[in-house]
Parts: structure tokens; C-alpha cells; sequence
């Protein structure tokens, strides 16, 4: 069944007050709840209360048992005459058999919730839609030694012993919240506590919940937990509202984290680290995730979605926040390197594919594949464009408006761009095109000089995609300078330029020399942009652009070009780009976290995104021949580089950061040079290494590699870290993405592997889910990659549909692949398809690969 906005309608019944009283047991739990409910507008239809999985064992309305109610598609139905009732269902449900991981299940030993986005209609009856706001108030009561601490939304209000070794608690929200936003918790977990005074003076007492053992890997979270609530206060005037802000930690987890109001669950690969166990990109990742979290107590909380299509109101909004937090703990230019690789990585091939939609979907059959990186990344590239047109200033009225007129309500995107036009003093009427059309859009610039003038020429066109073929034009806001070809010197000032329409010129004055375009520069669109720049002008842009991004989007620029272009001819011509990173290399100038991101050659996938049809083994190749010239012919420079990175001791901080992620590319470009010492290089380094970034680093080199040292650290790795799930996660991520000849068939014997399982969504990601972006092992011209992952997909959608449903995509990249391949993909999807009892998840991801 399709799901469609234009069919939105409100609720017929609003809840003001549920209380749910829940007597838990991971075989069976009781769960009571007592809603007040209230007829809305003027109508006679009847209470509907969604429900998945569920039957009542009784259902009583203003105190006398009824059973005159129906069930309809799981939904409760139940005639009600008058404008207000209290209504009261009793469900049992079984938290240890739930493996979809949605409504209540078990983890580790734990209890716990996970409810967005229509999770809560499998743990009890209710109009389960995030426009209906209701008061909670939540009894837990349990085993006492089983499950010590029972923790729920809001505010503790009481608690106390039952006889048989039972106890209970209770809490209480007084924010009225949608049911996706509901959570508990219980078993036997301790605290890292601590206390945040609000900048108006409000206590909060912060608690971040695990496992005794894991205690010790907590302090990372915590004190970015404290970091984005005072960044909330200063940047966007937003405070705290409770008494308590709880964060638990769970093993079994279907994506990041969840922002319950005052309760926040997180996969616990976003709460745990220590040196040992956690590389940088971790520590930088909890952060982010830990403040994304917050930040949604106000940009999704306090104020919610209307509907599901209005999605990316509450998450492109809070990745831009999250996006500019983390912007501010260290180099703002390496974070926008890094959010526009993942954007290009995971957000322009779903955009270019079968799954393509607007940022604000017009349908959907199963909201959980909307989770996506449109919706959240795309998403935030569409505020990020509004914060620019607007300027800083105006950008802080308008958020402050948009706050202040929607608190408590249920909103939409369109209530968010109506705020941006009023409290910005903007016209964004055609911007609005961003929610609704899909496709990035392309740009094309060329640039005319003559005369002591320059005109550049710009247009765009967006592409089609599914259900739009045609497109207008958009608001693309373009930053442009322009640099002297011959002296280096800026030709002209910055300037944002909104091109609007299909085409249009821009005339640059006063251009004595030949003009240098440097474009889009910070990535102020989320579009590709192709100019007809030489393999010069990108080497001068790369050396001496003052923007930072620019300076690294021209050398990808000429490494894409040449490499392109050598898949293209079958020869490479590599000289104009190793000179340019010779350049950025020995640069003293340069950041080192910078220059590490700057020399990395563009990725194999997105090679492939250039191509008309993607040659797997010849892309491999032509990037390989690239990779060990600059290896050899600068083999001298990298050495010093990781001689340079070197430091004793382990330290957390921007600068140590960048020092190690330049040691471990330098190492790689070391191997690839083919050094002799290469290999035991890379196992000293993983031997030495005081933390995982350098450990796990040297291990990735050694992996795509023969030498016995790699075997050696594998088996190292693996005994050291036993027992440890989100690093053992490494160590079958590290293997599925390997680029040896043999990773297909390595990948399905660790399937085998008695550590790994399907049931744990963390592990099987780290398997199935990188095999799926190793471009070369998955496109293996025998077909083998696509028949293990649809093997892998069925066998999980059994369990966990969602998390299922989520490793699709790969496989629906089928059009771009030449014929044999295509071919072979598609049978895999068909194979799918045809698979008896397949979840909507699934048939919503397989069907529309294969149109
Ligand atoms: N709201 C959560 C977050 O972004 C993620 C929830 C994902 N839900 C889902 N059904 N995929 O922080
Ligand atoms: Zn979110």
C-alpha cells in the first residue's frame, strides 16, 4: 500500500494524557495503558488505534469492559459515541523473540525501546502518527536484580520494592510528545553522571548508562554530551528543558541513535570509546552523533513533524547543527571535506538512481527506507543554502522565529521556509523547489576573457528521475572568485551569485590577465559543477586558492580528470598531478589533517559515477597505476611526512588528529611505492601503536597486501580483541573492504565465521554492508558478490527487515553496469522479489531497483 502527502489528513482523535503501566519480563510483558482521548473536529468515526502484532486482552472505555471493538489491518478500532473518553487496553507482548529490533526488545541482557518511526503500535494500541501529541506518564516495574534501574521519559516521580523481588519506578514527561518518542529502559546498567547548569541557572543531572565493563569508555560521551549543550545555548539560544538527560548505550541497535525526549538509546558504537578500541573517526563520530541526539530535543522535539514526508524538517535541520558543532571543535574546513565526501559517497548515487526522492518525499510504502542520506544530507545541504542566502545574522532571527512560533507543535518543511522568508527578509519562493524536485543538479561554467574583461557563462539543468521528468530551474547559490592565471593575484572579491534560471552571465569588469575560475566554492550548492578548467588551472587552484575546500576540490578535480581519462585511453598521464600533491605534500604551511585529505585519490565508486558504464577492473587499475606513482616518484616525500607524524604519546586533540591521519595515508602511498620495507613498516607501526587509529591504519595497509605480516596482524587483532564486538566489527569491515583479488571469496567464508551474525545489525553491516561499497570484489564479473548479497538480504529480512532493506541499494545500480553484469544484478533482484513472505521494506527497495 502507498502512503501519499497529498492524502494527509488531521487526527480524528487527539490524546491528551496516556498511562502506561508496563510489568516487564523478556518472555512477556504486561503492558496497560489508559488514554484520555478527545474527539477532533466534527465528525462520527470511530476511535482508530494502530496496532502490529498485537490483541487485546481487554479494552474498557470510561471504566466498563467493551467488545464491540475490531481489529482492522492490526489497527484497534473501537466505536465511541461522546467528544471525550477514557479508554483503557491491556496487551502482552514478548520482548526476547522481537528481532526486527522495533517496539520493545531485548539486548545484552537489557530491555529497551525503539519506537521511530512506527515502533510504538508494536508495544501498545494507539493513533501512532507523530501529530498526536499526548502527556506520559510511565510505570516500570520488574525483577530487581535482573533489572536494577528502570528508566523511561521525562522526569523521575517515584519509585519503591514489591514483594518477590520486584520493584517499581515511575516517570513523568510533561512535554507533550508524539508516541515515536517514547522509550524505555531496563536492566543492570551504571552511570557516568555529571551536572549541567543551564545559562539559566536549571540543574540537569546528566547520566550516560552502560554496562559495569563498559563504564571506563564513557567519558568521551559525557563531555561531548556537556560541549553541545552550552554550544546549543550560545550558537542557536537553545536550553535544556528537564531535570535529567539520560543516554543508554545498547549492542543491538538498527541505525545511530534515537533522541527519546530526555532518554536518548544509542547503538553503542556511538557512546563507547577509548584509545585502544576507538579510532579518531570514532571519537569524532560519537561526538557528532551524542550532539546531533541533543540538538533534536529542540529541532525535533519540542518542535515535531506533522507527518513522516515532513521528515528532514527535523533531520536536514539537525544535521546542519550537528554539521556546524563539530565545524567548531577543530578544522571547519577538513569537517566540510569530509560531509561533502560522504555526501558524494552515499547522497549523489541515490539521487542519480532507482531510489532517487525529494528531500520531502510525495510517497512512500514503507517509511523506514526514507531514513536516507537525501533526507539527512541533502536535507542539510538545503538549510545550509538558506543560512547562506540569508547571512549569519538573519539566518539566528529566523531560527529564533521558527523556535519561538512552533514550540510544542507538529510542523512542516513549508512552516520552516516561511519562517527562513520572514525572519531572514528573503524571497524563497523558487527555492522551494529544493523539497520538491530530485536530482543533482549540473552546472556548466565557461569562462571568456578578452579585452581586459571576462564573462562567465553559466547554466544548469536538473536531471530526471523517477516520476519527474521534467524539472525547472532551481536557486543555486554559487560562491565565485576569480585568481590572475599569469601573476596568482585575486582578480576580484568573493561573491555569491543565486543563479535562478537555465542560463545566465556574469560580467567581471576590470581582468587584466587570464582569469582562473574558482567556483562553488565551500561547496555553498550541493551540485556537480563541470568547467572546462585545464590540468594547469587546476594544479595553480589546488596550490593557491584561498579557500580551503576549493584548493581540495581542484586537485580532486585533476585527479579525476586524469584518472577518467586514463580508464578512457587504457594511459595514464600522471605528471601534472604528482607535482601538484609534491606541492600540497611539502607545503609548511598546510595543516597536516588537511594535506592528508587533499592527496587522496577520489574513490573508486565515485570514478564510477563519472562513467557512462562503470568498468570495475579497469577503474581499479588506472587508480592502482596512480596510486604507486605517486608512491614511487614521491616515495622520499612520504617518508618525511611519516617521520614528521610521529608522536610518542597518544593524545586526543585537532592537531594529533591530523599528524595521524597523515601518517597512515603516507603509509599506504609507502606501500604503494612498492618499498621493500613496506610491509614490516606497517606491522611495526600496528605492533607500536598506543591507539586504534594507528593500529587499524597499519592493519588496512597490510590487508590489501600478501605479505605474512598480514596474516600475522589479522590473527593479533582478532585474539586481542576477542571479546570486543564493535572492534571485532573492524576487523570483518577491514576484510570486506579489501582490494585483494580474492575479497569476494574471503568475504563468504567470514560469513561462515562463528563471530559473525545476521542478528547483530553493527556486524552485519561491517560485513555485508562494506562488501556492498567494495566496488571491485561486489562487481566481481562472475556474479558471485550479487548472489552472496541477495543471499545475505533474504536470510536477514527474516529477522530484520529494516536494517535488511538498508543493503539493498548496491544491487540497484544495475543501469550504469555493462550488459552482462546488468543482467546478473537484476536476476539477483528478481530472486529477491520472488522470495515468499518478503517484508514491504524489502518489496519497496527490490521493486523500485528494478523498474
Ligand atoms: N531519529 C533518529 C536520528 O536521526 C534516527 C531514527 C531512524 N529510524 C528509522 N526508522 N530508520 O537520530
Ligand atoms: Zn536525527
Amino acid at each position: 500500500r502507498i502512503i501519499r502527502r497529498s492524502d494527509y489528513r488531521a487526527p480524528d482523535w487527539q490524546v491528551e494524557t496516556i498511562d502506561l503501566t508496563f510489568d516487564l519480563d523478556p518472555a512477556q510483558t504486561h503492558v496497560t495503558a489508559v488514554m484520555r482521548v478527545v474527539r477532533s473536529g466534527d465528525h462520527d468515526r470511530p476511535l482508530r488505534l494502530d496496532g502490529d502484532g498485537l490483541r487485546p486482552l481487554s479494552v474498557a472505555v470510561d471504566g466498563v469492559a467493551v467488545n464491540d471493538w475490531v481489529l482492522d489491518d492490526g489497527a484497534l478500532v473501537v466505536p465511541l459515541s461522546g467528544a471525550a473518553h477514557t479508554v483503557e487496553t491491556v496487551v502482552d507482548i514478548a520482548p526476547e523473540t522481537n528481532t526486527q529490533l522495533m517496539g520493545l526488545y531485548a539486548s545484552g541482557g537489557l530491555l529497551c525501546t525503539q519506537c521511530e518511526a512506527e515502533g510504538f503500535r508494536r508495544i501498545t494500541f494507539f493513533p501512532d502518527r507523530p501529530d498526536v501529541l499526548a502527556t506520559y506518564r510511565v510505570r516500570l516495574i520488574a525483577d530487581k536484580v535482573r533489572f536494577p534501574v528502570l528508566l523511561a521519559n521525562g522526569d523521575p516521580v517515584g519509585q519503591g520494592d514489591l514483594e518477590g523481588g520486584r520493584h517499581w519506578a515511575e516517570w513523568h514527561d510533561p512535554f507533550p510528545k508524539p508516541s515515536y518518542l517514547f522509550a524505555l529502559v531496563a536492566g543492570d546498567l551504571v552511570a557516568n553522571r555529571s551536572t549541567f547548569v543551564t545559562r539559566s541557572g536549571r540543574e540537569v543531572q546528566l547520566g550516560i548508562w552502560v554496562r559495569e565493563a563498559d563504564l571506563a569508555k564513557t567519558d568521551h560521551a559525557l563531555q561531548a554530551l556537556e560541549t553541545s549543550m552550552r554550544w546549543d545555548e550560545r550558537v542557536y539560544g537553545r536550553e535544556y528543558d528537564l531535570d535529567v538527560f539520560n543516554i543508554v548505550a545498547v549492542d543491538d541497535f538498527n541505525f545511530g541513535a534515537m533522541e527519546n525526549k530526555g532518554l536518548n538509546i544509542f547503538n553503542s558504537r556511538y557512546i563507547l570509546a577509548d584509545p585502544d578500541t576507538a579510532t579518531d573517526y570514532d571519537y569524532d563520530g560519537i561526538a557528532a552523533v551524542v550532539a546531533h541526539e541533543y540538538f533534536h530535543n529542540w529541532s525535533g522535539n519540542r518542535i515535531t513533524c506533522r507527518d513522516w514526508f515532513q521528515l528532514s524538517l527535523k533531520e536536514g535541520f539537525t544535521v546542519y547543527r550537528d554539521q556546524g558543532f563539530s565545524a567548531d571543535q577543530g578544522s571547519a574546513a577538513v569537517k566540510r571535506i569530509e560531509d561533502v565526501r560522504g555526501l558524494r559517497a552515499a547522497q549523489f548515487p541515490e539521487d542519480a538512481g532507482p531510489l532517487a526522492h525529494p528531500v520531502r518525499p510525495d510517497e512512500y510504502i514503507e517509511i523506514s527506507n526514507f531514513y536516507t542520506a537525501t533526507i539527512y544530507n541533502k536535507g542539510a545541504e538545503l538549510i545550509r543554502m538558506m543560512a547562506t542566502i540569508l547571512g549569519p545574522e538573519r539566518f539566528r532571527t529566523a531560527t529564533d522565529l521558527y523556535f519561538d512560533r512552533f514550540d510544542g507543535q507538529a510542523a512542516t518543511c513549508e512552516d520552516f521556509v516561511a519562517c527562513m522568508e520572514e525572519g531572514g527578509g528573503a524571497d524563497l519562493a523558487q527555492f522551494r523547489l529544493w523539497y520538491s524536485q530530485a536530482g543533482t543538479p549540473r552546472v556548466t561554467a565557461r569562462l571568456a576573457h578578452s579585452g581586459g574583461r571576462a564573462t562567465l557563462h553559466l547554466s544548469q539543468r536538473v536531471p530526471p528521475t523517477p516520476g519527474q521528468p521534467d524539472k525547472q530551474p532551481m536557486v543555486l547559490p554559487l560562491r565565485i572568485k576569480l585568481f590572475g592565471g599569469e601573476t596568482g593575484a585575486a582578480l576580484t572579491e568573493e561573491q555569491l551569485f543565486l543563479l535562478d534560471s537555465a542560463e545566465a552571465e556574469i560580467a567581471f569588469e576590470t581582468v587584466p590577465e587570464r582569469p582562473v575560475l574558482s567556483i562553488n566554492r565551500g561547496f555553498s550548492a550541493p551540485v556537480i559543477v563541470e568547467t572546462d578548467r585545464t590540468a594547469e588551472d587546476l594544479a595553480f587552484l589546488s596550490a593557491h586558492d584561498d579557500d580551503p575546500f576549493a584548493r581540495y576540490e581542484a586537485m580532486q578535480q585533476l585527479m579525476l580528470d586524469t584518472l577518467v581519462g586514463a580508464v578512457a585511453t587504457g594511459r595514464g598521464d600522471h605528471r601534472a598531478v604528482v607535482d601538484a600533491v609534491r606541492n600540497t605534500l611539502t607545503d609548511p604551511a598546510l595543516d597536516p589533517a588537511f594535506i592528508a585529505e587533499a592527496v587522496l585519490l577520489p574513490s573508486e565508486s565515485f570514478m564510477g559515477d563519472q562513467m557512462a558504464v562503470v568498468d570495475p577492473d579497469a577503474i581499479y587499475h588506472a587508480r592502482e597505476a596512480l596510486r604507486s606513482e605517486l608512491g614511487r616518484t614521491l616515495e622520499e616525500e612520504w617518508r618525511a611526512a611519516y617521520a614528521a607524524s610521529h608522536a610518542e604519546r597518544f593524545e586526543y586533540s585537532p592537531a594529533a588528529k591530523g599528524r595521524r591521519r597523515l601518517r597512515s595515508v603516507a603509509l599506504g602511498y609507502i606501500t604503494a611505492a612498492g618499498a621493500s620495507d613496506a610491509a614490516a613498516l606497517a606491522f611495526a607501526q600496528f605492533d607500536a601503536a598506543d591507539n586504534m587509529t594507528d593500529r587499524q591504519g597499519a592493519l588496512v595497509t597490510l590487508v590489501g597486501g600478501t605479505s605474512p605480516e598480514r596474516e600475522a596482524a589479522l590473527d593479533i587483532f582478532y585474539n586481542r580483541y576477542a571479546d570486543n564486538p564493535l572492534v571485532l566489527d573492524k576487523w570483518f569491515q577491514v576484510q570486506a573492504l579489501s582490494s585483494r583479488d580474492d575479497a569476494a571469496a574471503a568475504v563468504e567464508e567470514l560469513a561462515l565465521h562463528r563471530d559473525f551474525s545476521l542478528a547483530n545489525p553493527n556486524r552485519a553491516r561491517a560485513l555485508v554492508g562494506a562488501f556492498g561499497v567494495n566496488q571491485r570484489a561486489f562487481h566481481d564479473v562472475s556474479g558471485r558478490g550479487y548472489r552472496f548479497l541477495a543471499d545475505q538480504l533474504i536470510a536477514l529480512d527474516k529477522l530484520n527487515p529494516q536494517t535488511a532493506a538498508k543493503l539493498l541499494p548496491p544491487l540497484g545500480r544495475w543501469k550504469r553496469f555493462d550488459a552482462g553484469r546488468a543482467a546478473l544484478m537484476r536476476g539477483e533482484l528478481e530472486r529477491i522479489l520472488a522470495t515468499p513472505g518478503l517484508s514491504k521494506d524489502m518489496f519497496e527497495q527490490a521493486s523500485k531497483s528494478l523498474d
